[in-house]
């Protein structure tokens, strides 16, 4: 298949619930194999995932819903819970430090690669997550969940959240999108 027919289906679907033939181990290989196919800067290996699913992804958005407090409305939430996972981003704090302390010349430039390489595995994953017939959205509820999140799955504090990726059986199509000039965005020189 092209890449481009690939991308095409991807989304940011918001209307989702449990109801998936999709196993969770093609879920979690699906994952596995992307991850360990997206490339990072100086093969850095700094993106991590933690693939949250069934009981554990509700209680997570319980958990976000609390960590608000009530700010965020108790809807919002029960949309993303009604899913059937989250993925979890994170850059490992640890791995760009030691990097950039062993490469002084790049030092600056770690961090920014770090999210530049988180960034292209959450579209690949996405799209991956897609292509197995799921669709998923992007959240960003870090930084106010960090500490909860890390308390509530024991993870270390040189994991730092980036992104979280709901996703689950697509029960609604999203609106077509306008059609864009991408003359204006991608120039051509030759
Ligand atoms: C870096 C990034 C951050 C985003 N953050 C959020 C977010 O916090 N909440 C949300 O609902 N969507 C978020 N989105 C989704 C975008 O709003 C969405 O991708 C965009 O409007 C295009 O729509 P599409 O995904 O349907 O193509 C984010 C997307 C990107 C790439």
């Amino acid at each position: 298949m092209k890449a481009i027919d690939l991308l095409k289906p991807r989304r940011s679907y918001y209307s989702l619930n449990d109801q998936t033939d999709v196993k969770n181990e093609t879920i979690i290989k699906t994952i596995q194999e992307v991850t360990a196919l997206v490339p990072d800067a100086f093969d850095m290996k700094s993106q991590k995932v933690l693939v949250v699913l069934g009981d554990k992804h509700k209680e997570l958005w319980d958990l976000i819903y609390d960590v608000f407090d009530g700010k965020v409305a108790r809807e919002k939430i029960d949309m993303f819970k009604a899913g059937v996972g989250t993925v979890l981003f994170f850059v490992d704090k640890n791995i760009v430090d030691t990097l950039a302390n062993q490469f002084s010349n790049y030092a600056e430039n770690f961090k920014p690669w770090a999210l530049q390489s988180n960034g292209m595995l959450q579209i690949n994953i996405w799209t991956a997550l897609r292509e197995l017939g799921l669709g998923a959205n992007l959240q960003h509820y870090n930084p106010v969940i960090d500490d909860k999140v890390k308390e509530m799955f024991d993870l270390s504090e040189d994991s730092v959240l980036l992104a979280q990726m709901v996703f689950g059986n697509i029960v609604e199509e999203p609106e077509a999108k306008e059609k864009e000039d991408i003359s204006a965005r991608v120039k051509v020189a030759e």
